[in-house]
């Protein structure tokens, strides 16, 4: 069945990979992104491809490309929501308005595009929101993500009650889970580092600046793979919930899992103890 896709961040990283699947399975695709010339560069031309300018943290420029969408196609099928940044660095070394800009990003960013899009799916009484989270979206116990974890927790938390209010409308919610993958996200086009200003962080600082930086160019997941895989999450009726993508992110979810049923079981006793005491 041919749908219409809508994608942010399509002129660059992964969302170059799902447009151009979407286009060649046949689907109609609302590219989205802020450079609407140098997309055009990357992306071509193509009777089912539409261009749209939308920085997703401007809720007027997501009304305006929903409009444009619906203009051109009379409908929005799949809601991709992928354009996010990264910044990296020790809470501590974050300026208020780096994490600010993160949280504008990649929380409030798909926020303002679904709420632009919903009012289409729900006259459609169809639709399909799919919402690009991150490993680091379930599990982020390691250094120099407090920022773009928080911003993918809150992604998730938001997404999952998002599920449960549309979902009556015949409007399903997918999170994606990615872990590493080969894409522009580490290069200083999308990751902004904090500057150093904590002398205790000095002796670490070092080496997890290097680790990170060392991994751009290197990642194992191929884009190209996990545009297919949402081709065929998209086809699945219903849509799963929640999709992990990459054997690294598959990894890191079970030891979450296991980390909470090790929790869990560690003060069981404790935390079941809670309730008032019943009545006499
Ligand atoms: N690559 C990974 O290893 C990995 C792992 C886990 C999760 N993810 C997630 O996967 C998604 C795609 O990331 P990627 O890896 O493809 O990163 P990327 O190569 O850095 O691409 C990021 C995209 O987001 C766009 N973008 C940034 N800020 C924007 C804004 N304010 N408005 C609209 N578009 C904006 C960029 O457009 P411009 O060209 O205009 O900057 C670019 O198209 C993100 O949600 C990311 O968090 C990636």
């Amino acid at each position: 069945m041919k749908k219409t896709w809508f994608i942010t961040g399509a002129g660059r990283g992964m969302g170059v990979d799902f447009t151009r699947a979407a286009l060649s399975a046949g689907h109609a695709v609302v590219a989205t992104v802020r450079d609407v010339d140098r997309a055009a560069d990357t992306l071509g031309r193509a009777d089912d491809l539409l261009i749209v300018k939308l920085d997703v943290t401007s809720p007027a420029d997501a009304a305006a490309a929903v409009h444009a969408a619906v203009d051109r196609f009379g409908r929005i099928d799949v809601l991709v929501n992928n354009a996010a940044n990264f910044y990296a660095g020790y809470f501590e070394e974050l300026t208020p308005e780096q994490v600010e800009r993160q949280l504008m990003t990649t929380l409030i960013g798909p926020m303002n595009v679904t709420r632009a899009v919903l009012p289409v799916m729900r006259r459609q009484r169809f639709g399909h929101i799919i919402s690009i989270s991150s490993s680091a979206g379930l599990a982020a116990g390691f250094d120099f993500v407090s920022a773009y974890a928080a911003s993918k927790f809150g992604l998730e938390g938001w997404m999952e009650s998002l599920h449960a209010e549309v979902a009556p409308f015949g409007i399903s919610a997918t999170i994606v889970n990615p872990g590493f993958f080969r894409t522009e996200l580490l290069t200083q086009q999308s990751t902004n580092y904090a500057a150093p200003s904590v002398a205790d962080y000095d002796e670490r600082r070092g080496p997890v600046l290097e680790y990170w930086k060392s991994q751009n160019g290197r990642q194992s997941g191929d884009p190209a793979k996990l545009a297919q895989a949402l081709l065929t999450i998209a086809g699945q009726e219903p849509p799963p919930r929640r999709f992990i993508a990459g054997a690294d992110a598959i990894a890191t979810t079970e030891q979450k899992i296991a980390d909470l049923q090790a929790q869990i079981a560690a003060y069981r006793e404790l935390s079941s103890s809670l309730d008032f005491d019943a009545a006499e």
